[in-house]
């Protein structure tokens, strides 16, 4: 308990926090991309893979739990950093600041509160399903005869919405922006970044995010242009 408070009161505590926390979440949303990825497959594999983690029960319950208070931390010290610089930074230095940062590390609160509103927008739209409560109905048969929650078709009928599927797109855009700043912070505050290979994490996070970016919009555009079709 005295560690957490250490942790959450000291300014490099808190950055730490910030650090692994977003670590947990990049893990998670790299994760969630390649399991969505086979959407692109026959309708099996999503759906396969779907009932495979619902069947974890308790463990899923317990990642969830996990991942969310990840996600509070993050978010909660991502307020307080910003407040306590604000209150910190006189305009002299603020002006001088500005020109040395680049444009995603000065608008990574703004990118942050972008991917929160699209967090709670995606879980009402898939996970509680409010507008499409017979989603929760649609099943499908696998080949040993289970029958499983249809998830292909809850996501080939999500995106064929073409405003859904724009807010997707801009929203894995802003994510990937957002990402593309944190990847190299974090690795700077677990004190992993040296002179030697700054450049190469760099043009890594870059090369990271623009894929991370394509492969998520390539979903709601292959299923807009008619490539990932609902199953017979
Ligand atoms: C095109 C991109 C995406 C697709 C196709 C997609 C698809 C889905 C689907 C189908 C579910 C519900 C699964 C179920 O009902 O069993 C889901 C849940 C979820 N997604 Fe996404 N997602 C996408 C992008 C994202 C992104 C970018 C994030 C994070 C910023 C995200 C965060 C979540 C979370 C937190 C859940 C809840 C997980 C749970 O219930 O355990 N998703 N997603």
């Amino acid at each position: 308990m005295h560690l957490l408070g250490a942790l959450f009161n000291s300014s490099i505590g808190k950055k730490l926090l910030m650090a692994v926390s977003g670590l947990v979440l990049f893990g998670f949303v790299t994760g969630h991309l390649v399991g969505n990825l086979q959407v692109f497959l026959p309708p099996d594999a999503i759906n396969l893979y779907a009932h495979r983690l619902e069947s974890l029960g308790i463990v899923l319950w317990l990642i969830r739990a996990f991942l969310l208070v990840c996600l509070i931390v993050h978010v909660w010290l991502a307020i307080k950093l910003t407040l306590e610089n604000r209150a910190a930074r006189p305009e002299a230095y603020a002006v001088q600041h500005v020109n040395r940062a680049t444009l995603a590390s000065r608008v990574m609160a703004r990118t942050g509160f972008v991917v929160l509103a699209f967090i709670v927008f995606h879980l009402a739209h898939y996970t509680v399903r409010i507008g499409h409560p017979e989603w929760a109905e649609h099943t499908f048969r696998l080949s040993d005869g289970t029958m499983v929650r249809d998830v292909h078709t809850m996501i080939v009928q999500g995106f064929s919405h073409l405003g859904v599927s724009i807010f997707y797109i801009l929203a894995v855009g802003i994510l990937a922006y957002h990402l593309s700043h944190g990847i190299v912070s974090l690795v700077q505050t677990l004190g992993l970044k040296n002179e030697r290979w700054t450049r190469g994490l760099e043009r890594f996070a870059v090369a990271y995010c623009w894929l991370y970016f394509l492969l998520n919009a390539s979903m709601p555009l292959a299923v807009l242009g008619g490539f990932v079709k609902q199953h017979a």
